[in-house]
């Protein structure tokens, strides 16, 4: 898929209610995002802060960093959100991953990280890295639990300004992507 094709993930399901049939649910499709879609993506990080102990952002840097993020659109509603935010040449951080709560267990995050992943090799990046509370959730596509010290691009971009510096609940997980299986696709356990 490039990076401006839109894929296909959810199949529309239809059902039929004592033979009415309902409103057609859209299928969700993956994009890259437009400017015109960060304040919904916003919303949907705003609405799972707390759940995901998700990096608060502002509409300020969403707007001007739209377009590293991959969004998950059902008709016309963000309903998942997930960027590639560069921490040096060959290091990238997955950021803001979320699914809302209504499209979830249908392997849109992994669809999303899957799409992190393939957008991450075409720019050169060789490790991609994750900072979460939900270690278990990127185990489960490949990646690897490391100690802090071993993500120095992170420590320097983001963790040394935190107030929470050495005492940070997060754990750090590591896909390296030279290491993939056929496919390109990372593997899961
Ligand atoms: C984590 C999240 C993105 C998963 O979205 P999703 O589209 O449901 O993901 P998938 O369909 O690919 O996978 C779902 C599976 O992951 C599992 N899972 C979710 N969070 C997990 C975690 N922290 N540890 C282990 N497994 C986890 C679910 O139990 C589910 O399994 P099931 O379908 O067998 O019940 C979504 O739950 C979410 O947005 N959570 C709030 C924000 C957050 O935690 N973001 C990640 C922080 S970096």
């Amino acid at each position: 898929m490039s990076p401006q094709t839109a894929t296909m993930t959810a199949p529309a399901v239809q059902p039929v209610f004592a033979g009415v049939q309902a409103p057609p649910v859209p299928a969700v499709v993956l994009r890259t995002a437009r400017a015109g879609d960060a304040a919904a993506i916003l919303a949907l990080i705003d609405a799972h802060l707390e759940e995901g102990h998700l990096l608060p952002r502002t509409l300020a840097e969403l707007t001007v960093h739209t377009s590293r993020f991959v969004v998950g659109v059902a008709g016309r509603r963000v309903v998942a959100c997930a960027e590639l935010a560069p921490l040096s040449a060959t290091v990238a951080e997955v950021r803001s991953l979320v699914v809302h709560r209504d499209a979830r267990h249908d392997g849109l995050g992994r669809d999303l990280v899957d799409e992190l992943v393939r957008r991450a090799r075409v720019q050169g990046v060789d490790t991609l890295s994750a900072f979460t509370h939900g270690p278990g959730y990127f185990v489960r596509m490949g990646f690897s639990l490391v100690p802090h010290h071993w993500m120095r691009e992170k420590i320097a971009a983001d963790c040394q300004a935190c107030a929470l510096f050495r005492r940070c609940g997060q754990s750090a997980v590591v896909l390296s992507l030279t290491d993939l299986g056929r496919g390109g696709r990372p593997v899961r356990s």
